[in-house]
C-alpha cells in the first residue's frame, strides 16, 4: 500500500488532519490552491477561532457529539500553534481572534507543517471512485487529467460542504457517506442573508444598526439592510435557525425602553410630529420607512399611552416574513450533513465502516458566527489525527 492515510479535501480540516496525523500521508483537492475558504475568511483577516467556543455554539442533530473533540482541542490549543508560528492576533469583539495581517499566514501555517510533514499534497486532482476491499480503500483520481489509482488504510474525508460552489464546494462528503451506509440529515444553507420581494429595503440599503435578531434563537447583534433584504451578524446568526415561511422578529431597541423615551418626548415636545420624534431614537431614514410602512401620522400630543405602547411593540417586534435565503451562493456554511449517529465521536471514525472517517463542515456539527465553524474543522481534524 502506497499511503497510511489518504485524505480527501485540502481545506482547514484536512490541512489540520494531515499535518498532524503522522505517517505516509495524500492530501488531494481539486481546487488550485490549499484552503481557499481559510484565505477569503474573516474579510481576509480569518477569524481563526473563539475563546468562548462551547457545544451551545453549535446546531446538531445531536448537541453532544461535538463536545468530546471540542473539549480535547480548545481554542486556546489553536492559539498556541498560531502564536508558535510568529501569527499575531487580536480579539475583535465576543470572543472572535483575528490575524492582525493576513489569513494567508493561517494558510502558510498549515501548508508548512503539512510539507514538514512530508504530506504529499495533490492539488487539481479530482476523485473519480472510492472503492473499499482488502487492499484498504483505492480512490481513482484524476490527476490534471491523467487517471491515477491510490491506496491507503485509512479515508479522510474532509471536502466540506455545499456553501460557495463557485469556490469548488461538491457534495462528494455526502456521495461517500452514503456509499458507504452512513445517514445524512437534511443539508440548508446557513450563515445566510434574507431575501425580501425587489425593493422592499432599498430606501435603507447600507443602513446598520444594533438590533436582536430572533428566529427559534435571539442574537444581539448588528443588522444590515440591503438592495435584497436584510443581512449583518444578527440576520446570518438567526439565518441559522429559520425555516422557510416562517417570520423573524426585528427588535429595533434591545436592551432599551423606547416607551419611557416616547412618552418623555410626548411630555417635552408634543407638538413634533410622531415620524420626526422618531428620529431621536433612530436614523432619521428608517423613521420615514416605517412611518410610511405602518403608516404613522399626527403629533406625539395626538398619541394615547396605549397608542405609544402598540408603537413600541412594532419597534420591538417587528415581525418579517423572508421571501427566502440567498442560498448555498453565499451562504459560509452547510447546516446538516453526515449524520452523527454514524460516527465515533472521539475518532469521527464511521462505526459501521472500519478506517472512514468524516471531519469538517461535512459532519453535522455547524457552528455559529465568530470563528466556530474554524474551530470545530481544527477540534475535529485533532480527533481524527490522533486516532490515525
Ligand atoms: P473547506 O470548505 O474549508 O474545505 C473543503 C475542501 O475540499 C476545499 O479545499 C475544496 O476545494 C475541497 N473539495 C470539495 N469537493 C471536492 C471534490 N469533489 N474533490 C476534491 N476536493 C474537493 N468560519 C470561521 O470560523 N471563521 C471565519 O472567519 C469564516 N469566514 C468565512 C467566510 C466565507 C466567505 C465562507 C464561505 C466561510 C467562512 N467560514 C468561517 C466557514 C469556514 O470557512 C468553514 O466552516 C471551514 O472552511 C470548513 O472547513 P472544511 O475543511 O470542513 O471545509
Amino acid at each position: 500500500m502506497e499511503f497510511d492515510t489518504i485524505i480527501l479535501g485540502a481545506g482547514a480540516a484536512g490541512l489540520m488532519c494531515a499535518a498532524h496525523c503522522g505517517g505516509r500521508v495524500l492530501l488531494v483537492d481539486h481546487a488550485k490552491r490549499a484552503g481557499e475558504k481559510i484565505r477569503i475568511s474573516g474579510g481576509g483577516r480569518c477569524n481563526f477561532t473563539n475563546t468562548g467556543t462551547g457545544p451551545g455554539n453549535f446546531l446538531s442533530q445531536n448537541p453532544h457529539f461535538a463536545k468530546s473533540a471540542l473539549a480535547r482541542y480548545t481554542p486556546w490549543d489553536f492559539v498556541s500553534l498560531v502564536s508558535e508560528h510568529g501569527i499575531a492576533w487580536h480579539e475583535k469583539t465576543l470572543g472572535q481572534l483575528f490575524c492582525d495581517d493576513s489569513a494567508k499566514q493561517i494558510v502558510a501555517m498549515l501548508t508548512g507543517l503539512c510539507d514538514s510533514a512530508g504530506v504529499k499534497l495533490a492539488l487539481e486532482t479530482s476523485v473519480e471512485a472510492v472503492r473499499h476491499g482488502p487492499e484498504g480503500y483505492r480512490v481513482s483520481l484524476s490527476e490534471r487529467g491523467a487517471a491515477r489509482q491510490v491506496t491507503a488504510r485509512r479515508l479522510v474525508v474532509a471536502t466540506g460542504g455545499k456553501s460557495i460552489p463557485k469556490m469548488g464546494a461538491t457534495g462528494l462528503a455526502y456521495d461517500i457517506a452514503r456509499q458507504f451506509g452512513l445517514g445524512l440529515t437534511e443539508t440548508r444553507p446557513g450563515l445566510v442573508p434574507f431575501t425580501f420581494p425587489e425593493g422592499r429595503f432599498s430606501a435603507l440599503s447600507g443602513l446598520s444598526l444594533p438590533s436582536r435578531v430572533t428566529a427559534a434563537r435571539s442574537f444581539d447583534e448588528a443588522l444590515l439592510f440591503t438592495h435584497r433584504g436584510l443581512s449583518g451578524p444578527a440576520v446570518l446568526q438567526a439565518s441559522s435557525y429559520w425555516r422557510e415561511g416562517e417570520a423573524i422578529s426585528v427588535n429595533l431597541f434591545p436592551g432599551a425602553d423606547p416607551f419611557a423615551r416616547l412618552r418623555q418626548a410626548r411630555s417635552e415636545a408634543g407638538r413634533r410630529s410622531l415620524t420626526r420624534s422618531l428620529d431621536a431614537l433612530m436614523p432619521a431614514r428608517l423613521a420615514d420607512f416605517l412611518a410610511s410602512e405602518w403608516g404613522l401620522s399626527g403629533n406625539l400630543a395626538d398619541q394615547s399611552d396605549k397608542a405609544l405602547g402598540a408603537l413600541c411593540e412594532r419597534l420591538t417586534g417587528w415581525q418579517l416574513v423572508p421571501s427566502g435565503s440567498e442560498g448555498y451562493r453565499t451562504a459560509e456554511v452547510t447546516l446538516g450533513g453526515v449524520d452523527t449517529e454514524g460516527l465515533d465521536s472521539r475518532t469521527m471514525e464511521a462505526k459501521a465502516q472500519s478506517g472512514l472517517h468524516f471531519i469538517g463542515e461535512c459532519v453535522d456539527v455547524t457552528g455559529w458566527l465568530g470563528g466556530y465553524n474554524f474551530q470545530w474543522a481544527w477540534a475535529s481534524a485533532m480527533a481524527c489525527a490522533e486516532a490515525l
